[in-house]
This record gives structure tokens, C-alpha cells and sequence, in this order.
């Protein structure tokens, strides 16, 4: 309950895939937002694992570190596993049962429309997907309408997912009853960071990346090496600030607003070298990330603490999960031979 007003707390339901160590976009596209939220609301936060399937069959023996090391990296920006619940998709079978059950109120025309789909292919050099791929934002839909979530923080590329996670939704509830909310979609203030190549949004498949978990001198050196203004060859040439990642980065991590407008100035003027805006640059990324080392080492001391979580939210997750599946079943009418026994061995 939110004792300020007693309403009951809307709940939010968001994650990720477990694709590694998590970076600086993450921090700005979703980590800044969910600290947040936890505050605001119930807040559910998913690990993906199964949905990783869906575009890889091998080196599978990744996952489990890349769950490690992300759940380190949502505890060392703040997010708290007192206060939200951080589950692991596949420890919430019952998740996949309800796939199937939505599965049937999606046609395959509806998802080959899925703009996420074709891009997926583009960039994997996949030919033909499979019937799992095609599947994934029913996954998807199943995830958010299993915990009954009223509000889904996510980035825009994500928005078609919800989009049909709410048809899914309107069409169970005409058919059978009034089950599932209509998750709203909450897309963040600053939904993308662009990398370090000042090209692309951050991401670790591009080599592009600063990572919430990098020592001071790797990230000294990726800044050192960022992609600045082409059209300067000396320090004397007048610059650009617009555009040019590295006064993104300052607007975005660098507290001293007077230092940062003194560097745009002199910047513009020609009258500074890259050198000291990327040193000033490095110094305020370390800054800025050295709390965050400081409470990835003191989680990352603690045996079976990422375990621990990882157990009670699924449990937690579980219990929603049970519920909504036997609601979602009743309306159905197919809640015939289950007995409590067997419902307890499930
Ligand atoms: N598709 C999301 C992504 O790639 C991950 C995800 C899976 C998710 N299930 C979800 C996000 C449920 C929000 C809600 O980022």
C-alpha cells in the first residue's frame, strides 16, 4: 500500500534478457528509472532467461554468469530486492503454460507484422524464424499479463510488444471474462545513450560500451578513444558540442555544470583540446561510478546472496503466477480434473 494516499500501488512490470554486464545506456534508458520506481510502486523485475532462446541454441552455458552478473549490477545502481521483486523467468514455469494459452489468440500474420521480428533477422543474419522467435513478444505478453502488471517501463523499440500484449489481453477478456489489465506502456525521459563511437545506441555486440562494472583505467581509456568531432583536426579548429558524444556524456554524468558550460565555450572557440575534455570526461565517469563499484564489490563479497534473491522472487513471482493461470483457466472453463493435491506438486 502507498501510505501516502492508501491507495492500492499500481504494479510495474519490466527486465531484461541476461545478455552480460550491464552499461552506461542501461543506467540511462532503464537502471536511473527503475531505482526510482521502486519507490512509487510494486515493482516486478524479470530476467529473460528463456527469451534468450529465441535467437541462440548454443554457448548456453553463459546464461547463468550473465544472471550473476546482472543481478550484481541492479544491486549495485540501488535497485532493492526489499522493496521489489527481481525473479528469474524460467524458476516461473507456469509462465510457459500461459505462452501456450495466448499462443492461440495470436495469428502468425499479426506477429510476421512485428516490427522487432524483421530487425532481429536484419541484424542476426537470420533466414527463417523459428516458431519460438516468432512467439517472442507472446512470451512477452505472458510475462507482463502473468504478474496482472498495470504499467510497463520500456524502451521504444519495445512498444509494438506491448501494443499486442494488450490485444492479447482485450481478446482473452472479450472471450472469456475480464482477467487482464491493459499494461500501459511508460517510456523513460532519456530512453537511448549513444556509444562511445558516436554512431549507434550503447551496446555491448558493438564494442561501444562503458560498463557499470569497468576499473577507472578502462574507462580512462575507452573515453580517451571516443569518437568526438570529425571536422576538428587541431585543437585550435573551432568545434562542435551538438551531437558530439563526449558533451553528451558530460551533460549526462558531470554534476559541475559550470565546468561542463566552460568546456562547451572553449570547445566552440577552439580553444581546448579533446585531451582535457575527455580527461575531465573520464574523471566524472569515475565519479559518478565509484559508489556503484564500491556496492558491487560489498554484494559481490556475500556467498549466495544473488541465489538467495534470485529464490525468494521467483517464489514471490510464482505465487502471482499460480493465481493468474488458475483465474485465466476458470474463465476458461478448463480447471476440470485439478484437484488441490495436485495443484501442491506443481
Ligand atoms: N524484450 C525485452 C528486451 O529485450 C525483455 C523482456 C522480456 C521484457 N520480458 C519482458 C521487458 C517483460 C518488459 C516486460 O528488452
Amino acid at each position: 500500500m502507498n501510505r501516502a494516499n492508501s491507495m492500492p500501488q499500481k504494479r510495474i512490470l519490466t527486465g531484461d534478457r541476461p545478455t552480460g554486464r550491464l552499461h552506461l545506456g542501461h543506467w540511462v534508458g532503464t537502471l536511473k528509472n527503475r531505482v526510482q520506481l521502486q519507490y512509487e510502486y510494486e515493482c516486478f523485475f524479470i530476467i529473460a532467461d528463456y527469451h534468450i532462446l529465441t535467437t541462440r541454441l548454443e554457448g548456453l552455458g553463459e546464461i547463468e554468469q550473465n544472471i550473476r552478473d546482472m543481478v550484481l549490477d541492479y544491486l549495485a545502481v540501488g535497485i532493492d530486492p526489499e522493496r521489489c521483486t527481481i525473479y528469474l523467468q524460467s524458476l516461473v514455469p507456469e509462465v510457459t503454460e500461459l505462452h501456450l494459452l495466448f499462443s492461440m489468440l495470436t495469428t502468425v500474420p499479426r506477429l510476421q507484422r512485428v516490427p522487432t521480428l524483421k530487425e532481429v533477422m536484419r541484424s542476426l543474419h537470420i533466414e527463417t524464424a523459428s516458431y519460438g522467435l516468432l512467439g517472442y513478444p507472446v512470451l512477452q505478453a505472458a510475462d507482463i499479463l502473468m504478474v496482472r502488471a498495470d504499467l510497463v517501463p520500456v524502451g521504444k523499440d519495445q512498444a509494438s510488444h506491448l501494443e499486442l500484449t494488450r490485444e492479447i489481453a482485450t481478446r482473452f477478456n472479450n472471450l472469456y471474462g475480464p482477467v487482464f489489465p491493459l499494461p500501459e506502456t511508460l517510456i523513460g525521459e532519456v530512453p537511448t545513450l549513444v556509444g562511445t563511437d558516436g554512431k549507434h545506441k550503447m551496446s555491448k555486440s558493438l564494442n561501444n560500451a562503458i560498463f557499470l562494472s569497468d576499473d577507472p583505467a578502462t574507462v580512462e581509456k575507452r573515453v580517451m578513444s571516443m569518437y568526438t568531432d570529425p571536422t576538428r583536426i587541431r585543437a585550435t579548429d573551432p568545434g562542435h558540442v551538438k551531437g558530439n558524444p563526449v558533451f553528451t556524456y558530460h551533460d549526462i554524468f558531470n554534476p559541475n555544470v559550470e565546468e561542463v558550460n566552460d568546456l562547451k565555450k572553449r570547445y566552440r572557440a577552439g580553444r581546448v583540446g579533446d585531451v582535457e575534455v575527455k580527461k575531465k570526461l573520464a574523471a566524472a565517469l569515475n565519479a559518478f561510478l565509484d559508489p556503484i563499484r564500491a556496492r558491487r564489490a560489498e554484494f559481490a563479497a556475500r556467498p549466495g546472496l544473488i541465489d538467495d534473491i534470485i529464490h525468494a522472487g521467483s517464489a514471490r513471482a510464482r505465487r502471482e503466477a499460480a493465481e493468474t493461470l488458475r483465474l485465466a483457466r476458470e474463465a476458461m472453463g478448463l480447471n476440470y480434473f485439478r484437484t488441490p493435491a495436485l495443484e501442491a506438486v506443481r
